[in-house]
């Protein structure tokens, strides 16, 4: 069974993130969405709230599976018995991070593949941060997150 990890903070989940899992849910039998609950890093969204929109937004796929961990990404990974990651890259800047994290994950555990896949041209200026900061000013976020959690995001920066 060929199965991937697709890692990340989704805090929230936006339809770049959406996007690669829709992809990855065609190549993969299983694709496992790591859901990263770090302590020492502050979330806009509690960890139930990201699991819950999560779930909301990728409830058509049968092979996805959405996860919490905390730790190293490469535990978590051989408590699954999964060996490949999954990122999406979207414009160069993302490159010099996400290049850190793929050889430091080698050097944790060689047996583990990154695979980089990059962001549809729709979504490459597209990231969390950003969603959130619209919404927290009431700007206008149709089209750059799921359609079924846009309220949700509204609403937790509701005045
Ligand atoms: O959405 P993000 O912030 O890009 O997600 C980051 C995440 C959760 C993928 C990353 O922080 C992570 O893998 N954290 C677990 C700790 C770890 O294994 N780090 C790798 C060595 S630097």
């Amino acid at each position: 069974m060929r199965v991937c990890v697709y890692p990340g903070s989704f805090d929230p989940v936006t339809n770049g993130h959406a996007d690669i899992v829709k992809r990855s849910a065609k190549l993969f039998d299983k694709v496992i969405v790591a859901v990263g609950n770090n302590s020492a890093k502050n979330y806009s969204f509690s960890i139930e709230e990201r699991l819950k929109l999560l779930e909301i937004a990728l409830k058509e796929y049968d092979n996805v599976e959405i996860v919490p961990f905390n730790g190293l990404l490469v535990n978590f990974m051989r408590q699954k018995n999964a060996y490949t990651i999954v990122k999406g890259l979207r414009a160069i800047s993302d490159y010099e991070y996400e290049l850190q994290m793929a050889l430091l994950n080698k050097y944790q555990s060689p047996e583990i593949e990154t695979l980089f896949m990059m962001s549809d041209i729709n979504y490459s200026y597209l990231s969390s941060s950003a969603v959130k900061e619209i919404a927290r000013n009431g700007g206008r976020i149709e089209g750059l997150v799921p359609d079924s959690i846009k309220d949700s995001i509204y609403e937790k920066f509701a005045l």
